[in-house]
């Protein structure tokens, strides 16, 4: 499977495709940047599915647009620091338009920039929400 930057993976196989590429980025370290929604909701599914055998770090922000400002951004930033994220880490921006955007904007300004994938769990988010100029640049795939 050849995967670029920028590459949006759907169907059955997306967790195994998922796992791959995680594989082949072999990261330091893996966030999980989530919502309480997100986290209550749709992280068990995340937890069965997710077939990377090393261990992630959740990291929740409050819920909502009214937090989508460098306040929670900031917050991230001191956090992934806090935790020990590197150049090679990884963060996985797993939510709605509002973690995607903030994850992306964060992933791709924190030690100039580092991987992030993206796994949209709004309708929004799946088909609107883009990775790229409004998050910064970087370098992640949906
Ligand atoms: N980057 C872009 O090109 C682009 C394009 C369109 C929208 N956006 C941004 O996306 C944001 C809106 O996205 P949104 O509508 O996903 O809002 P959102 O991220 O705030 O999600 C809406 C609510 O639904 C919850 N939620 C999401 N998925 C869920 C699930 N599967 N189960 C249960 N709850 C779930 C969230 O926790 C939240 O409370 C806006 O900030 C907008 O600016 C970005």
């Amino acid at each position: 499977m050849t995967v670029e930057k920028g590459s949006v993976l759907l169907n059955e196989n997306a967790w195994k495709n998922l796992t791959l590429i995680v594989n082949k980025l072999a990261p330091s370290r893996i966030f999980v940047i989530v919502d309480e929604n997100i986290e209550n909701y749709c992280f068990p599914h995340f937890a069965t599915k997710f077939g990377i055998k090393m261990s992630y770090q959740t990291i929740r922000i409050p819920l909502g647009e009214k937090h989508k400002n460098i306040h929670t951004c900031l917050y991230l930033w001191e956090t992934l620091s806090r935790k020990g994220a590197d150049r090679n880490s990884l963060i996985i921006n797993f939510g709605g338009g509002v973690i995607t955007d903030l994850g992306g904007f964060v992933a791709s300004t924190y030690m100039r920039g580092i991987p992030f994938i993206n796994i949209p769990t709004s309708l929004l988010a799946m088909v609107d929400a883009s990775v790229g100029g409004k998050t910064g640049g970087g370098c992640g795939c949906n």
